[in-house]
């Protein structure tokens, strides 16, 4: 028993060693996966992070299937990749409802094939103090953030078990490594989108499904819209997030097979506080850096400007694809 015990501490050490040269060594080798031949779906295609990695996935020869409620906004993002000669389909769909999921995850299975790189991103914020919030909103922030995940996932992960080939990203949030002020439902929808990811991670993991990469980001706010109005209490040490800058580093590491993405990467260091302070700390410590307030001018972005928005995007993205 205790021989036993002392062969898997040194396999479980030696197996940790490994792993971090692996990272040391890919942050020196520009090891980039080939995405040419993958059919990569992203929910929320229509509008910011969503949109701009679609443009990026279509640069980089893969077939995007864009999938939003907005199906304007989703049209527009599949017309500009295929008038810059890209393989896009779109795909109206409320990833709020598992049965509509269900229904275009067949269609897309039957007009385009099997899906092996699924992107999770739609998300929503209601950005209100718990007591205001109505019971429907919560629902539906879960239903986008956290339940759409579990949907998506069972509808395209069996044909990836099948080839033992696949990738899996969650578009979490910082909010959900941390709590902030009225952010009651998005913080809990986007903790629960990380227990997801992790647990999803070790289930392939222990069925040996080595093929299948699952990545987790989570970023700060960032200048899409979504977070109209949240305001960052130390903007030098955390500024607010430009959206051509993030999806770069999202795909660079999405095309690095990377396990989690936090960004910006200070983060990770006011997370270590967290996690080694007194619990009574918390409070103390999030006054001070603003997950207390930051949220107290958010406007959230209004339904009419999506489209302008959007238009926005496309001019920008022209330069950085
Ligand atoms: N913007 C930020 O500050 C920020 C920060 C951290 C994480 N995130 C996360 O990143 C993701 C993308 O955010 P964004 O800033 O690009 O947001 P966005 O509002 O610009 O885009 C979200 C897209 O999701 C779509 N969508 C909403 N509800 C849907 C539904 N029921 N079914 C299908 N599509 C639906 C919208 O139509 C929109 O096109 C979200 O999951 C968000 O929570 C955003």
């Amino acid at each position: 028993m205790a021989r036993r015990l002392i062969i898997e501490c040194v396999v479980f050490l030696y197996t940790i060693i490994v792993q971090c040269f692996h990272v040391i060594k890919s942050l020196f080798l520009p090891l980039k996966k080939n995405v040419r031949n993958e059919i990569v779906l992203i929910t929320g295609a229509g509008s910011g992070l969503g949109r701009l990695m679609a443009l990026r996935f279509a640069s980089l020869g893969s077939t995007v299937v864009c999938v939003d409620i907005n199906t304007q906004a989703n049209e527009s993002t599949a017309n500009q990749i295929k008038s810059e000669d890209g393989k896009a389909f779109a795909f109206t769909c409320d990833c709020s409802s598992r049965e509509d999921i269900y229904r275009v995850a067949e269609d897309i299975k039957a007009s385009v094939g099997d899906v092996t790189i699924l992107v999770n991103n739609a998300g929503i914020v209601s950005g209100k103090k718990f007591m205001e919030l109505s019971d429907i909103m919560i629902n539906q922030t879960f239903a986008v953030n956290t339940m759409a995940h579990f949907w998506t996932v069972r509808a395209f992960l069996p044909s990836m078990i099948t080839k033992n080939h696949g990738h899996i990203v969650s578009i979490a949030s910082s909010a959900g490594l941390v709590g902030i002020s009225n952010l009651t439902d998005y913080c809990s929808s986007k903790f629960a989108a990380v227990g997801f990811h992790e647990s999803l991670q070790l289930e392939l993991a222990s069925l040996g499904k080595h093929g299948i990469n699952t990545t987790l980001i989570c970023p700060y706010i960032i200048n899409t819209g979504m977070f109209d109005g949240a305001k960052s209490k130390f903007s030098r040490l955390l500024p607010i997030l430009d959206p051509i800058k993030t999806v770069d580093q999202m795909m660079d590491c999405i095309l690095r097979n990377g396990n989690v993405l936090i960004i910006p990467k200070i983060l990770c260091f006011l997370l270590l506080l967290k996690s080694f302070l007194p619990q009574k700390s918390f409070v103390t410590m999030s006054e001070f850096f603003g997950a207390s307030s930051c949220m107290n001018e958010f406007k959230g972005r209004p339904k009419k400007k999506l489209i302008k928005m959007n238009d926005r995007f496309l001019k920008s993205n022209t330069a950085c694809v």
